[in-house]
């Protein structure tokens, strides 16, 4: 039973329902419209669900059931449930990238919270940006919230191999291109990926946020690693239902759970399961939305010391369903209890301490053993240096350890229309230790920062066997992807950054163990190209593109709207 702090008069949602005036009169009586009538609903909790399902978003497609099994919960606890769909942001379907609307959805979720009769909210996501979008929301109106992850999808199979979503794909297309298999074979292991609902189940930026959103204590204790249509999920998805009712009783909102060792945990966790390079764009904006600030230098601190233990492709081997049966999120915190603050506090009321009671180990491949790390330091490492002033991110883990530390000649393409036109050209200046570099990929350059990172090897290379080479962009690289890929440079080449002035031939120098990233070019020339430089055309002049492009923050600073992260809160309605 619920400790409760809150009397039924201190609800929000009574300023809507509770006076005896014309107006909550007549919110109580359009009711019925929808077949309640004043006793279904009063004196309860009405608790919001932000629902991302639609037919456009192929790894929610369970939420149309989880969202029936949600309310529940809330009626079973007593409270009364109502269903607010938002924007989906299917990661497949989205164009030009769905992190071009992350802000959208997280400015979305915000007003509906602020505008509906409501005391609690359920976010319900999982597909990449909608983790990090409904936190920011969340953290902003600072309401009872929980978060249900939409949990990862079956393993795929093809001929007998386990495939993963994303990661091999890249590496059956490699080989596509390559022309070492046809298109039919191609065809058949795309058919055996998608096996269930669910998002994509290697460590991708679904699997990083739904674990981190778990970990910073905003959704049940063990929810993020059950894959999405286990009998586990439908019960943890009642379960949270039951949870938010006695969360609006108990008042306990996000700024009561969230503290900066919630972010430390999360950054030790996101670096011991080599998590997605995204989430170092999306924690910071999280954090930002929390009155937190945290920056690349503490990510970096953290990952000097942080051992990957989550043997999950693309760094290692297993797949998510694996890691839910070897212990899943809470198998790994165990193992790294003593680098985490077990104080924290998490949506149950206790903390992560309590979460991770009892939890067993099962498979020690899968969950490695603090002295068999995949590797000794966390997934991401962040350099800098005369190419990116402010930071860019490198996934080490999943880049070939012979680039590690690595020098060659630039071979630029001024956008992604240019790469695409020329990085297949059998004329072509490159060799394996060229570096191609892309420009104007980035926030407001592309815009929306796309997954672009991965840049494409020159088929040339490809049939000579080659399959990694250095990149670097301004852009970002899909959670799934791998390869020597440096993404997020800050400032990006659209502000005139110093990847804008990058040219053909010049030398870059790459080493990761220093963290640094140069490119051997004089102080006076890189000052004469930039007098020379002149910025591309705005991305648009109309619309939400127009006003993205004007307010988003730069990748270290978590690509927020400036208007959004600063500024006094918006006061509540007036309800008339
Ligand atoms: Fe939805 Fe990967 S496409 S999580």
């Amino acid at each position: 039973m619920a400790k409760r702090k809150k009397k039924l008069k201190d609800l929000r949602s009574q300023r809507w329902y509770g006076p005896e005036d014309m107006r909550a009169s007549s919110h109580r009586a359009r009711s019925r419209q929808m077949g309640y009538s004043t006793e279904d609903f009063a004196g309860k909790p009405r608790i919001g669900i932000i629902n991302t399902w639609s037919d456009m978003n192929t790894c929610h497609s369970h939420f149309k059931q989880r969202v029936e099994e949600i309310k529940r919960g809330v009626y079973e606890a007593g409270g009364f449930p109502i269903e607010l769909p938002a924007m989906s942001l299917g990661e497949i379907m989205v164009k030009p990238s769905t992190m071009l609307y992350r802000n959208f959805l997280a400015m979305e979720a915000e007003e509906l919270i602020r505008c509906h009769p409501i005391d609690g909210v359920v976010l319900m996501g999982g597909c990449d940006k909608t983790t990090p979008a409904l936190l920011m929301a969340s953290f902003t109106m600072d309401l009872p919230a929980i978060y249900m992850p939409a949990g990862p999808m079956l393993r795929g199979y093809y001929a007998g191999e386990t495939l993963g979503s994303g990661t091999d794909v890249l590496r059956y297309w490699a080989d596509r291109r390559a022309g070492l298999i046809d298109q039919e074979t191609f065809e058949n292991v795309i058919g055996g990926l998608s096996r269930s609902a669910g998002t994509c189940m290697v460590m991708g930026t679904a699997a990083t946020m739904m674990s981190l959103a778990e970990t910073l204590g905003m959704a049940l204790p063990g929810s993020s690693s059950i894959p999405a249509v286990d009998s586990s999920h439908a019960l943890m998805a009642t379960a949270t239902g039951r949870r938010i009712v006695d969360m609006v009783w108990e008042d306990l909102r996000p700024s009561l759970i969230i503290t900066e060792a919630s972010f430390d945990n999360a950054t030790v966790i996101d670096m011991a399961l080599g998590g997605s390079t995204n989430a170092m764009i999306h924690l910071i904006a999280v954090a930002g939305r929390a009155g937190i600030k945290l920056d690349l230098d503490r990510f970096d601190t953290i990952s000097r010391k942080t051992p990957v233990l989550g043997n999950i492709k693309p760094s290692g081997k297993y797949l998510m369903e694996d890691f839910y049966y070897a212990g899943g999120l809470r198998g790994l915190m165990v193992r790294l209890k003593e680098r985490l603050d077990l104080t924290a506090k998490t949506v149950t009321g206790g903390t992560l301490g309590d979460s991770i009671q009892g939890t067993t180990i099962y498979n020690d491949d899968v969950i490695l053993p603090l002295d068999t790390p995949l590797y000794h330091e966390g997934g991401t490492a962040i350099l800098r240096g005369n190419l990116a002033p402010d930071g860019c991110v490198i996934k080490q883990t999943a880049a070939d350890p012979k680039f590690h530390q690595h020098q060659g000649k630039a071979i630029v393409f001024k956008d992604y229309v240019d790469l695409s036109a020329r990085i297949d050209d059998p004329n072509l200046d490159v060799d394996e230790n060229s570096v191609l570099v892309l420009q104007n990929a980035g926030p407001i350059g592309a815009p929306g920062m796309p997954e672009w990172g991965m840049l494409p090897i020159p088929k040339k290379l490809l049939k000579r066997g080659v399959r990694d080479m250095v990149r670097i962009s301004d852009c970002r690289m899909s959670g799934t992807a791998y390869g020597t890929c440096i993404l997020h440079v800050s400032p990006e080449a659209a502000v005139g950054g110093p990847l804008a002035l990058v040219q053909d031939g010049d030398i870059i120098k790459l080493d990761v163990p220093n963290r640094t990233l140069n490119m051997d070019v004089s102080k006076a020339e890189l000052n004469r190209r930039k007098r020379k430089w002149t910025p591309p055309p705005y991305p648009a002049s109309r619309g939400y593109t127009a006003l993205f492009a004007k307010h988003v923050t730069q990748a270290h600073e978590g690509c927020d709207f400036d208007f959004l992260h600063a500024g006094e809160p918006t006061p509540e309605p007036l309800i008339f």
